[in-house]
């Protein structure tokens, strides 16, 4: 059994960084995509506070789909350059989103979000999709908060 151990982040660097052994455990040893974005989803879900939906697009055909997450319900197809998931998929950058009233094609899958960061997954030059947070609350994401997720995701990477 994995037990979640909480993590405090008024220490994000040390936060992230017990997130990282956290998520190495469990990952190790799978190499399954779905089982793997899944399970990153569910820790991320329940170690990051205020977030309103965590979880992955992934690169199918040309356009992102939905794939693992967790949070409500969301749009299932997202276009490349479109939205904040399309421009960090089409840019292979992250995208952080204080205010996402302020960002031009913002795409509102719940209209709680108020703040967003896209971290694109790309392995050995390849874009395999992306990883998106939403937050309810107004400028939740920063510079540590971007360091620390794209860790997390090099973590998948590895195990994919
Ligand atoms: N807001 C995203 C769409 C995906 S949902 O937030 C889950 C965007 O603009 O790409």
């Amino acid at each position: 059994m994995f037990e979640l151990k909480p993590a405090d982040f008024a220490d994000k660097a040390q936060a992230y960084s017990a997130l990282e052994s956290q998520l190495s455990g469990l990952l190790h040893g799978e190499r399954d995509f779905i089982a793997n974005c899944s399970n990153t989803a569910a820790l991320l879900w329940h170690s990051l506070p205020d977030l309103n939906w965590a979880g992955f697009y992934r690169l199918v055909d040309g356009e992102l789909v939905l794939g693992p997450f967790m949070g409500k319900p969301a749009c299932v197809r997202i276009q490349m350059g479109k939205g904040v998931c399309g421009t960090a998929a089409a840019t292979g950058k992250t995208v952080l989103v204080p205010d996402v009233h302020q960002f031009p094609g913002h795409i509102a899958c719940d209209a709680a979000s108020r703040s967003e960061i896209v971290v694109p997954l790309i392995k050995d030059g390849r874009l395999l999709g992306v990883l998106d947070l939403d937050s309810p609350k107004l400028n939740r994401f920063d510079a540590h908060d971007q360091a620390g997720l794209e860790k997390l995701t090099a973590v998948l990477l590895a195990n994919l």
